[in-house]
């Protein structure tokens, strides 16, 4: 077997997941001792929220997919993770990849579709390697195929390399891309649990989501909705990054504060610096300060901070950073990865690099300042045929909120203050 880096070693995939974790014996209670219904309302018990960004309760999500509607249904799994400081699906489909084989064969048979695609992030050659092996030996033990476990009900799990563009993650551009055209999101309604992938019923959830199911199966609903807090239960993949000593995934209840898991799980700052700033949940979600460290990690604090869970992406800066040019170089992102199909996306972004290059070239006035909140303005609030323009648009107003002295130095005194900052304050 091929060198791996997932925690597996040389033993096959199946025999340590079945062995240690109790794995596929959620599928097997699934398919013979429950029926579809009961699967989504047990996940619609658990509170279970989608990891993938937008935090929509799962089991709900299920319940819009017409089981009984004739011809073919799909579950398309998103495994692009394009957002920047979101490396979660990669942890688990690198450590745990039958988890989420597992996780999708459970949500197929609840929605009754026969087939699965998972879409993956180009880039990933590890993690569609363990992939793929894995759905070849749950091939291999009959776990799908024709007759799943005995059962008469056909199930099969394909793969998909994406196309390496940020907006591939896009549940409608991701399904356009699967389709072979260009990935572009699509105006909704209809939404994809009515019209789909080819035009069919498709229930398309994230990977980390997926991979959650069969401890609820398991353990039932119930129990996974007493982790957490009261509405947004359970454990969540954090992936803390940047000016932190112990970068990595955590796995944490949520609800704990991200004091905790900036300052005591991922260490802290390097010695002698301060958190200035950082992102709760991807570059996508608002940002906040240091004083805000005590905010917790469940979708109802992060609301009530003016910021959003998303992917669980946190990254952190530290005092040596400039907030005006991390906004400057997040906003060239966007506007590069902007697909270009609406207008207040594709000319929002690039007006606010530009806005942002004169500022930081020492050419900002009131106006320049002025500008980039309305260009921000523009871009949220359903401006755009996807959440792209929104998180464009987050990026100027949260710093523009927390940090406008900052701004204001650039912009109207043309000097950038934390270059002030001693080596070692
Ligand atoms: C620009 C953009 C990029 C996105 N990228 C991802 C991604 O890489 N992975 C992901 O799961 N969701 C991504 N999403 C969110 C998906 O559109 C969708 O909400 C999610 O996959 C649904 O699954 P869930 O309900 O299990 O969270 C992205 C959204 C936007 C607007």
């Amino acid at each position: 077997m091929a060198e791996r880096r997932g925690s597996f070693g040389d033993q096959p995939q199946h025999l340590l997941y079945e062995s240690k974790a109790g794995g596929y014996t959620a599928l097997r209670k699934a398919l013979f001792d429950m029926k579809p219904v009961d699967l989504t309302n047990e996940v619609k018990t658990s509170g279970l929220r989608g990891r993938g960004g937008a935090g929509f309760a799962t089991g709900v999500k299920w319940s819009f997919i017409n089981r009984d509607a004739p011809g073919p249904k799909y579950v398309v799994v998103n495994a692009d993770e394009s957002e920047p400081g979101t490396a979660k699906d990669r942890y688990i489909l690198e450590n745990s990849p039958h988890m989420v084989v597992e996780g999708i064969l459970i949500a197929a048979y609840a929605v009754g579709a026969n087939q699965a695609w998972v879409y993956i992030r180009g880039e990933y050659d590890e993690p569609s390697r363990m992939l793929t092996e894995a759905i070849d030996e749950a091939r291999a033990k009959g776990y799908i195929g024709p007759q799943p476990m005995g059962k008469d009900y056909p199930l099969d799990i394909r793969l998909y390399r994406g196309h390496g563009a940020y907006i591939c993650g896009e549940e409608t551009a991701l399904l356009e891309s699967l389709e072979g055209k260009r990935a572009q999101p699509r105006s909704r309604p209809p939404f994809p649990a009515v019209k789909g992938a080819w035009g069919r019923p498709t229930l398309l959830n994230n990977v980390e989501t997926l991979a959650t199911v069969p401890w609820i199966i398991n353990n039932g609903g119930a129990a996974y909705a007493k982790l957490g807090t009261d509405k947004s239960p359970g454990t969540r993949l954090l992936t803390v990054s940047g000016n932190v000593r112990k970068p990595g995934v955590y796995e944490v209840e949520i609800g704990q504060t991200f004091r905790h898991v900036i300052m005591e799980l991922a260490g802290g700052p390097p010695e002698g610096r301060k958190v200035k700033v950082f992102w709760p949940g991807g570059s996508s979600a608002p940002v906040l300060p240091e004083s805000m460290l005590d905010v917790t990690t469940d979708a109802e604090a992060l609301a009530a901070a003016r910021s959003m869970a998303g992917s669980g992406g946190v990254i952190v800066m530290d005092d040596t950073h400039c907030v005006v040019r991390a906004a400057h170089r997040l906003l060239k992102f966007y506007a590069y990865e902007s697909c270009g199909k609406c207008t207040p996306c594709r000319v929002g972004g690039d007006w606010a690099v530009r806005t942002y290059e004169r500022i930081l070239a020492n050419q900002g006035s009131q106006v320049e300042l002025d500008t980039l909140q309305r260009v921000s303005d523009g871009l949220q609030n359903g401006r755009c045929l996807c959440g792209l323009g929104d998180s464009a648009g987050w990026v100027i107003d949260s710093t523009l909120r927390h940090f406008r002295e900052e701004y204001e130095d650039h912009a109207l005194r043309h000097e950038c203050n934390v270059g002030a900052v001693p080596a070692n304050a």
